[in-house]
């Protein structure tokens, strides 16, 4: 394509302001403008655009709270309430890893924007004792995990790793897993792929110039992930290598149980073809997104959708109604991944996030607006429920499964660096209670399992959601476990039992190290 027909199909598409500052660009910087242009068909990137703005919350004129119905209990699997069920499920999802049947896929294509680093999130070093990355965390647990299923059926174990990163997360996530000689897992079975992007857009549909040369452009979204399954043929590798079940999730999700036995075989048990995992909703004001049914088909509502009677409505145990709160970490069939990828994806609407987005202005001057000026487009990974045919919902507990790294650290802020190392110490801690040892203080008293911190005024235990999250900042107990020694907390007895042990305490396959106070 010349320069000329560029130009007409720019002037076609509305969107002739793209070249403005042309004359002003050098021959490189118009070569790469001219290479973004070339590859974009503004007729589709406009009808992503009519539709997104359509379906989008300021045209929403329907209530969605009349249609939803809340998650039946046969379709229901839960930590606390089905305890007598998690053995078997946990033997059958062993079973399906150690037949080669399970696959990982991690979603780490996002820009990160909010915790502000310049590199990709699964790289973040949260300050553990150890300072392993949440990568390497995650490597190792799988790791873990094809042991353990060795281990139980006396043969080799391979659970393939699915990368899903973007344009910008790309390189530098396969370097560092290069440099790390992939954590002991065989580069072969690491499988990274990129995901698309898309450009960003001003209200009225007109693309954005980042620079004189070069367009905003943002990833699509994680549900981004379906159109990169196909473009990549990632399904077709799942399937050549006999892959029947994948476990998706997101990268920062410090406790994440990647390939969680448990889950898988629950799923698998119940013959589902999708399934979510969610933590409990116990405050109705919690901003998070709920699954449940809509006009029968399963989807998530956002919390913004429903109206504070509905998020207050509970069910005859006492229990929020609406408490499946989204996690997004999935179970999928391969077959179900096929249909949508091959039949279902085309259909799935972009959402619109309206964004502070910094440009040129068209006198050429670089803008960093104050308020938001236009919008990214993005699938969801969930918004494929609605195709499922059998569909069910696991549910974990928070304290053991979810505590996600979103934010920079800040004082009494939520869901950043140290609210995560003090998630994942605390899940630790407690396995080292549960497998029967405890910690002394510096004078060899023993430290309460409960500090005494966590409770309120009188022993009465604190309301809010706020406080619970200080109790975290608070914790004094530093203890971290190599996920190469335990991966839910199994194993550790010979250990521990009977023991005494000094924060900070660390536990990897070297053995146990009480390391020197302030060390760290
Ligand atoms: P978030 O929606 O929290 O986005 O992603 P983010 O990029 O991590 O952070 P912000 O919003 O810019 O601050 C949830 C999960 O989905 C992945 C992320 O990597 C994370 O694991 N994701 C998000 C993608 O894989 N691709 C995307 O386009 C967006």
């Amino acid at each position: 394509m010349d320069m000329r027909m560029i130009r007409e199909k720019l002037a076609e598409a509305g969107q002739a302001h793209l070249l403005q500052f042309w004359g002003e660009l050098s021959e490189a910087e118009q070569t790469e403008l001219y290479l973004q242009l070339q590859s974009m068909d503004f007729q589709e990137l406009s009808s992503f655009f009519q539709n997104a703005m359509k379906v989008s919350g300021h045209i929403k004129e329907e209530k969605i709270d009349e249609k939803m119905e809340p998650v039946p209990r046969e379709a229901l699997g839960s930590v606390t309430r089905d305890r007598d069920m998690l053995k078997e499920w946990e033997e059958e999802g062993l079973l399906h890893i150690s037949q080669n049947k399970v696959a990982v896929l991690l979603l780490a294509g996002g820009q990160g924007t909010r915790l502000g680093v310049s590199y990709p999130k699964g790289i973040y070093d949260v300050g553990l004792p150890s300072h392993k990355t949440l990568f390497q965390i995650q490597a190792e647990r799988i790791l873990k995990l094809e042991r353990l299923a060795e281990e139980r059926h006396k043969v080799k174990s391979t659970i393939p790793w699915y990368i899903m990163a973007s344009g910008r997360t790309m390189e530098s996530s396969k370097e560092f897993f290069a440099q790390r000689n992939y954590f002991g897992l065989k580069k072969e079975n690491v499988v990274f792929f990129q995901q698309g992007m898309l450009p960003a857009m001003d209200f009225n549909g007109k693309l954005i110039l980042e620079e004189k040369g070069k367009l905003s452009m943002a990833p699509d979204g994680n549900g981004g992930l379906y159109r990169a399954l196909g473009a990549h043929k990632i399904v077709d590798n799942m399937e050549s290598r006999g892959i029947k079940y994948i476990h998706v999730y997101c990268v920062d999700n410090i406790l994440v149980k990647v390939a969680d036995p448990t889950f898988i075989g629950f799923c698998v048990k119940k013959g589902a073809d999708c399934g979510a995992k969610v933590v409990e909703k116990t405050n109705p004001i919690e901003p998070v997104g709920v699954i449940c049914k809509v006009d029968g088909k399963y989807q998530v509502v956002e919390y913004s959708e429903i109206s504070l009677a509905t998020a207050e409505k509970r069910s005859s145990d006492g229990r929020l109604m609406f408490s499946g709160g989204n996690i997004a970490n999935h179970f999928f069939t391969l077959s179900f991944l096929k249909d949508v990828v091959q039949i279902h994806e085309p259909q799935l609407q972009h959402h619109v996030a309206q964004k502070k987005i910094q440009h040129v202005d068209s006198q050429g001057q670089l803008i960093k607006p104050d308020k938001p000026n236009g919008i990214k487009m993005e699938k969801f990974v969930f918004d494929i429920f609605q195709f499922a045919k059998t569909f069910v919902v696991y549910e974990a507990l928070r304290e053991d499964e979810f505590s996600p790294l979103k934010n920079a650290d800040s004082q009494d802020g939520k869901d950043n660096p140290t609210t995560a190392r003090h998630a994942l110490m605390s899940l630790h801690h407690r396995w080292v209670l549960t497998a029967g040892g405890h910690f002394v203080d510096e004078n060899g008293t023993k430290i309460p399992a409960i500090p005494s911190s966590r409770n309120g005024p009188s022993g009465t235990v604190t309301p809010d959601l706020n406080q619970n999250l200080k109790d975290v900042t608070d914790l004094p107990i530093k203890c971290e476990i190599s996920p190469l020694v335990s991966y839910a907390g199994e194993g550790l007895e010979k250990m521990v039992s009977g023991q005494v042990f000094h924060s900070p305490l660390v536990i990897d396959e070297t053995g146990i190290h009480q390391l020197v106070k302030n060390g760290l």
